[in-house]
């Protein structure tokens, strides 16, 4: 726990990152009473900007239903500064230090610590962390700096910039955001699958067929192409955000909940997976809809002509382990899609024996979002007086078991363990190292030799060959109509 004075240290406050993401969770944090005392927030960036221009632009996100709130919220942008200068430049840097100091003095604390928030695009985040340290670093006190992907766009764009980074900014004052680690269903995989004796003893080759974990947005690239082009899909959600969620689905009991224990367990994990093989990718990219009203990806003017840029993919992962040998990972993400979802799908082995041959598979969905659920599809008896049997559910439905919860937005869990020094869900270099290990050599080959991804509408299910790639892994659709029923 910080004890002091702290000064969070928002770069980059002009962005959309930092409006959409950064202040909005600060000041959920902020309402609900977990800033230590003392606390300020100072937001740096290049854009020249008034203290009401900036006030307006950071609320523009903030949600405040009620006068309570909106008060509170203006008791909130009292607490929040602004400064603007360059990225380059140790004057500027000094500008900003003089900034801090000033809001330090206020409080009559001796230990003055520093949060660094880099709400930044990687081309400058060595300038910001060699200029912060050198000018703005806390003295006495705590200093911690969060670091957004992406980190690099291969292992050795990413080890270089770990080295550049590693003389400034000890690991343990590191903190790289991959903000799926926050949301409260990814949390809850350790629990689900640590916490109950009947998913440790079926969660193994001998019980699971497969196991998939998708990723869906109903939206495209909409004004964000020229950033989404550089790095595409795989490097914007699979490398990071679905291989995290995987590395917790795959790892073993951590021998204790610290967050050392935890990362080691999934560095572990990640050190037991080979390269992806393009014979396990599938790629598309998005097309106009096909009522011809949403425009195909390379309609998008941001983007450069002729792009082959994946806004889908597909990848198979095996885990050579005694746990997982030659069960298919089967990892789906894209953009322009038909829904908005993000989920894990546990499908179980066939029913060995004649009783009830043909029973379709049990499925356990962890449901991420929207609408955190998790249900395990099982066979049951259909009511009655027959013998017949109904797919149903085993059902946790947040919105109905825990309707008084509010659950928390991914980057208010996240700020706050920065806060308590919980590196927990942070990742660490050497499972960053690892991730990249996995998916290098499909991305240099995507990327060098242009592999054509395959067409699919804007608002389809993907590219036609979806359903025949994850049959390919032994996935099974239950012939039985089985609909979830959200709520
Ligand atoms: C970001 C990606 O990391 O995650 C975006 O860069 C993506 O492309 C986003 O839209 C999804 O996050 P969430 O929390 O909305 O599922």
């Amino acid at each position: 726990k910080l004890s002091g004075t702290t000064t969070i240290i928002v770069l980059g406050a002009s962005g959309d990152l930092a409006k959409k993401k950064t202040y909005p969770a600060l000041f959920g944090l902020y309402r609900n009473g977990f800033f230590p005392e003392g606390t300020s927030i100072i937001g740096y960036a290049r854009t020249k900007l008034d203290q009401s221009k900036f006030h307006e632009r950071i609320s523009g996100y903030m949600k405040t239903p009620t006068d309570d709130i909106k008060n509170q919220l203006s008791e909130f942008l009292k607490q929040c500064t602004y400064v603007f200068g360059q990225y380059d430049k140790d004057e500027d840097y000094q500008k900003l230090n003089k900034a801090v100091e000033e809001v330090e003095r206020c409080d009559k604390h001796q230990e003055k610590n520093r949060i660094f928030y880099m709400a930044l695009p990687p081309s400058v985040f060595i300038p910001v962390a060699k200029g912060l340290k050198k000018n703005v670093y806390s003295a006495k006190g705590i200093n911690r700096l969060i670091v957004e992907k992406p980190f690099g766009m291969d292992l050795d764009s990413s080890r270089e910039l770990g080295k550049a980074l590693a003389p400034l900014w000890k690991e343990e004052e590191t903190y790289r955001i991959d903000h799926y680690l926050g949301k409260e269903m990814v949390k809850n995989l350790l629990i689900i699958r640590f916490a109950n004796v009947v998913f440790g003893a079926i969660w193994n080759r001998q019980s699971i067929a497969n196991v998939q974990i998708t990723f869906k947005e109903k939206i495209g690239t909409e004004g964000r192409g020229g950033y989404f082009d550089e790095f595409g899909i795989i490097r914007d959600v699979m490398q990071n955000h679905l291989l995290q969620i995987l590395s917790i689905v795959g790892m073993e009991r951590p021998v204790s909940l610290s967050s050392e224990d935890i990362r080691d367990e999934k560095v572990r994990v990640l050190r037991c997976i080979p390269p992806v093989k393009l014979e396990d990718t599938l790629l598309g990219q998005y097309t106009k809809s096909e009522d011809g009203e949403k425009p195909g990806y390379l309609e998008d003017s941001t983007v450069p002509d002729g792009s082959t840029c994946p806004t889908f993919a597909a990848c198979t992962l095996w885990i050579n382990n005694e746990r997982w040998e030659g069960v298919p990972f089967i990892l789906k993400c894209g953009k322009a899609l038909n829904e908005q979802k993000a989920e894990i799908r546990v499908q179980f082995q066939d029913l060995p024996g004649n009783v009830f041959k043909d029973s379709p598979r049990n499925e356990l969905v962890i449901r991420v979002q929207p609408n955190e659920a998790v249900y395990m599809k099982m066979t049951s008896k259909l009511p009655g007086l027959s013998m017949d049997t109904v797919i149903s559910e085993l059902d946790l439905t947040y919105n109905r078991r825990f309707s008084d919860f509010k659950i928390p937005d991914a980057y208010e869990a996240l700020i706050l363990d920065v806060l308590k020094g919980d590196h927990s869900n942070f990742v660490r270099d050497d499972e960053l190292d690892a991730a990249w290990k996995i998916f290098t050599p499909i991305l240099h080959k995507i990327d060098h030799d242009k592999i054509v991804p395959q067409p699919y509408a804007y608002g389809s299910r993907g590219p036609a060959s979806v359903e025949e790639f994850t049959s390919k892994y032994g996935f099974k659709r239950s012939t039985q109509e089985y609909n979830w029923p959200e709520r």
